[in-house]
């Protein structure tokens, strides 16, 4: 395990230690970030004291086609600690915001760095309003938890994400409840979505699976069509 006060990005150094041969299982925690990166090629902001960021080196024995599926097993596990710790509905924003009520706590940024996987996370914890950096983004004092100290927090979620993951390496990322798992916390499923492919295309449909590579099927005038990659919005994001 790696702390440091301050740091560019968490992502940044465990991919470095992936570069230098460093083992699976490696991770990095800050208290803030100079450089915090979120997906497409977007930021990460969190101030110190408020938030909990920090990035897993993995280097799965499940063949590189199980890949995919990986940020998936992390959000879902993160999911699932924060909701057993803080008794919040934490749920999941295909592919994998952590959102609470069309709200962003939280998000996850995979990276493959040669034979390995960078999973960075970070998640709002006591930020305050005025802090985040988007009005549809919330924190877990906000929506009312009251257990918002850090340590516990990020024990549950290490605890969690670390079990879903040997078990999922164990089986050589062979189909376990993984997609199950994740389609019941995916508020994605259901919903009138409007997604910005990578070669700047856009479709809107009715998000209806996730499919077992994990991506978005999204039904556009009866034509299921997947999607991998890109990004989605809820169109009605306050919508039950
Ligand atoms: C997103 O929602 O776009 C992804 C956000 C991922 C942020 C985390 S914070 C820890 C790790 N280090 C980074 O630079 N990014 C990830």
């Amino acid at each position: 395990m790696q702390l440091f006060d301050e740091v560019g990005s968490t992502n940044e150094v465990a991919a470095e230690q992936a570069r230098a041969g460093t083992p699976s299982g490696l991770v990095v925690i800050a208290e803030s970030q100079t450089d915090g990166r979120g997906r497409l090629d977007r930021q990460w902001t969190s101030p110190p004291r408020a938030g909990l960021t920090f990035s897993l080196l993995l280097r799965p024995r499940a063949p590189v086609a199980h890949w995919p599926w990986l940020s998936g097993l992390v959000a879902a596990a993160a999911a699932t600690a924060l909701q057993e710790r803080t008794a919040i509905d934490v749920r999941l924003k295909w592919p994998n915001d952590l959102v609470v009520g069309g709200r962003k706590l939280g998000g996850l940024l995979a990276e493959v760095v040669d034979d390995a996987v960078v999973v960075g996370v970070g998640i709002n914890v006591t930020t305050r309003r005025n802090e985040l950096p988007r009005t549809d983004a919330t924190s877990l004092a906000l929506e009312g938890a009251e257990a918002t100290d850090r340590l516990p927090l990020l024990v549950s979620l290490l605890r969690k994400i670390g079990s879903d993951y040997v078990s999922w390496n164990d089986a050589d990322g062979a189909p376990t409840n993984l997609p199950q798992t994740y389609r019941g916390l995916c508020t994605t499923i259901g919903r009138r979505v409007r997604a910005d492919l990578l070669d700047g295309t856009q479709l809107e449909g009715e998000a209806v699976d996730v499919d077992a590579h994990g991506r978005l099927v999204i039904d556009v005038d009866g034509e299921h069509r997947p999607v991998a990659a890109g990004d989605v919005v809820h169109v009605h994001p306050g919508a039950p």
